[in-house]
């Protein structure tokens, strides 16, 4: 896909965000390491004083996007009735965005990539082919952080989990202004011992409270 923004005037009028953070949980384990990570960049955000929801998308019943397109003609997702339906109205109103993901076999994980999938709903398509396309998320301020941990020991290991998150929000309108890398975490919970890693998570939280206010 080839970013032609321009030729596409998305009717985003009604899609206006708020001065809010929504922090969204990938991890299918309870109390694990991004649950602590992403609680620490929530303090952050709380210390600026601003608006602040989470979504464990554990706890959430949705599922990936079906490619049924109906969002074309709809503006937002119609062809499945589930638990992301209701997320929708925080993912618009929040103008901050903290995505936080374990890795998964070098990857975000199938709850991260389906949430990112579902958010598909909010592209506009002309019929040019290749055919040009925008989001109507985009040109609103809105900022996201990204935290992705995992068990080995660098970057190779932790493979494109970062970027999964990174480059579909950047397509979406997002401006990441932040992101962190956690290895060498594998027991459940144990980045609470990992200070500077709690720090670094906080201070990203901070920071996006700061940038969206
Ligand atoms: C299905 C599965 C796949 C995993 N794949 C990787 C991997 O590719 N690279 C890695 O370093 N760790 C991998 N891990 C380890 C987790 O990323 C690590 O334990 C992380 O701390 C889990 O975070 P959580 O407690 O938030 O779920 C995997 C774990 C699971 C359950």
């Amino acid at each position: 896909m080839k970013m032609l923004g321009s030729v596409i005037k998305a009717n985003n009028e009604n899609l206006r965000p708020r001065d809010k953070v929504l922090g969204v949980g990938g991890s299918p384990r309870k109390n694990g390491n991004s649950d602590v990570l992403l609680k620490q960049a929530l303090n952050g955000v709380g210390r600026e004083a601003i608006e602040c929801g989470l979504v464990q998308l554990r706890d959430v019943q949705f599922q990936g996007c079906i490619g049924c397109e109906k969002c074309r003609k709809d503006q937002i997702c119609t062809g499945l009735n589930d638990g992301m339906s209701l997320m929708y109205s925080q993912v618009i109103t929040a103008k901050g965005l903290v995505l936080v993901s374990p890795t998964h076999n070098y990857n975000i994980t199938a709850w991260m990539k389906a949430f990112i999938d579902r958010l598909y709903c909010f592209y506009e398509f002309a019929n040019t082919r290749p055919r040009a396309w925008s989001s109507r998320l985009a040109d609103q301020g809105r900022k996201a952080v990204l935290i992705a941990v995992c068990e080995q020991e660098n970057e190779k290991d932790m493979g494109f989990t970062l970027e999964a998150m990174k480059i579909p929000l950047e397509a979406l309108g997002y401006q990441v202004i932040g992101q962190q890398a956690v290895f060498r975490i594998f027991d459940k919970g144990k980045v609470k011992k990992d200070s500077k890693s709690l720090e670094k998570a906080f201070s990203l939280g901070r920071d996006l409270a700061k940038a969206v206010i």
